[in-house]
């Protein structure tokens, strides 16, 4: 198993460009199966998440290349409408595959997606939502099988705004027949992203970013359908954090400063210095940063829960206590301990952490427990005294490429040793 080695203690400078965001590329990927035809999606990082999606698509039956950031997707061949458990196991998200193989084929099989590192992750709003929209749903043993006569459009108001779930109704509606609204749709800027792709297919798609989002049933047809997803706004926050974190003063280019705007105020709040152009974000390290207000996880546009981790490993240093409340995943605190093996003083109860910042971290073997809180290993290792040791690291590929790359082009000591 490959692992990082990180030399603490450099602070970083420079300029990195973010790259696609992985939470846009994955509904689009599954997006391309509703036109039945060729799509090119441009700005796709090599992530172990891409390519799991991609099997799943070759799996269905579609031809699929990628090479240089670019997949084009033909789904013209797809002749398959299961996903098999292995397939499904390598990615949780892959149930947002339900909603366009329903609109493609009328049915769809594939297995309960398996609860990840984040605790539990139930999609009985995904279910409820498609069998309002006329999907037939039998569910046992793990396996999900569904059956859909002509589907009707209808009102679906989401209890809470999922991501996924408001993107699998996007998707299978798309299908319906007539109009279908979701109300407490969630707002996120994936989601926006999603629908600027099934537009440019012909779907007819329009209020996502709000609270509302209609979808005019008809499946697109416009082929080929071409789209540059948007910049990952969780790995740009991320390269931020670890630069508050080791010191030293970075560029953010090529991303979208509104899309992580909570992040970055409390960054200014903590001491960092900030500065928000059109299309990137400088920050330049305090000598020592202190606790911000109450770090509350909400739904877009509040605090992003992929943030949390890394945000709480830079303010580990910082000086005087900070409360983090993660309202969004029942359990997303696995980091905390691992962060605790390297000096920090944290103290978890239920949804609340509290973070007592040391004057330094020291480097320690530390494991990844999952994506985002790899990530905060990273961002810790790098601020630390010392050298630290990373493994299970195969949680941060899924959703950064090559995340070393990125830091040692902004002057860190880290390298993957296989
Ligand atoms: C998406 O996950 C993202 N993943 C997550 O990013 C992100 O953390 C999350 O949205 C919240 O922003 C992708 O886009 C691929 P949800 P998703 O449905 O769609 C509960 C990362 O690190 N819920 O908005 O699974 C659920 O348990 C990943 O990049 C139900 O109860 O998130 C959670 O507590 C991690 N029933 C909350 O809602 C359901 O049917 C939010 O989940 C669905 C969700």
């Amino acid at each position: 198993m490959s692992r990082l080695i990180v030399n603490g203690g450099n602070p970083l400078n420079g300029s990195i460009r973010a790259n696609g965001a992985k939470n846009s590329i994955l509904p689009i990927l599954a997006a391309t199966i509703i036109n039945g035809g060729e799509n090119i999606i441009h700005n796709c990082p090599d992530l172990k998440d891409v390519h799991s999606a991609i099997a799943i698509l070759r799996h269905l039956g579609c031809r699929v290349e990628y090479s240089g950031g670019t997949i084009v997707v033909d789904s013209a061949g797809m002749d398959r409408w299961d996903i098999p458990d292995d397939l499904m196991r390598e990615m949780r998200s892959s149930v947002i595959f339900l909603g366009p193989i329903l609109a493609r084929c009328g049915k769809a099989r594939m297995t309960y997606p398996g609860g990840c590192e984040l605790g539990p992750r139930p999609i009985d709003l995904h279910l409820d939502a498609l069998s309002k929209l006329g999907v037939h749903i039998q569910e046992e043993g793990g396996e999900i099988t569904c059956e859909c006569g002509p589907l009707q459009g209808r009102q679906i108001n989401l209890s809470l705004p999922s991501v996924g779930a408001t993107e699998n109704i996007m998707l299978c509606a798309t299908a319906c027949q007539g109009t279908t609204r979701i109300v407490n749709a969630a707002r996120e800027p994936e989601i926006w992203d999603l629908q600027q792709f099934l537009q440019k297919a012909g779907a007819q798609v329009q209020g996502a970013g709000q609270h509302d989002i209609t979808i005019q049933g008809g499946v697109p047809t416009r082929q080929p359908t071409e789209h540059s997803v948007i910049p990952d706004r969780i790995e740009s926050a991320t390269y931020l954090c670890a630069c508050a974190a080791a010191g030293g003063e970075i560029c953010v280019q090529q991303t979208i400063p509104a899309h992580f705007a909570a992040v970055t105020e409390l960054l200014a709040e903590s001491g960092c210095q900030i500065q928000v152009g059109g299309q990137e974000v400088r920050l330049r390290a305090p000598g020592r940063l202190h606790s911000v207000r109450p770090v509350r996880t909400m739904p877009y546009p509040g605090f992003p829960t992929d943030a949390q981790s890394p945000l709480m490993a830079t303010l580990c240093l910082a000086q005087g206590t900070t409360m983090f409340s993660e309202n969004i995943f029942e359990s997303r605190y696995r980091h905390c301990a691992e962060l605790c093996r390297m000096g920090a003083d944290i103290r978890v109860e239920g949804r609340v952490a509290l973070v007592t910042g040391v004057d330094h971290l020291t480097g320690a073997s530390v494991k990844a427990t999952d994506l985002r809180g790899g990530a905060a290993m990273v961002v810790a290792a790098l601020a630390a005294q010392s050298a630290s040791e990373i493994t299970q690291i195969d949680h941060i590929d899924r959703g950064y490429d090559h995340i070393e790359r990125a830091f040692a082009a902004l002057g860190a000591d880290i390298k993957r040793q296989a």
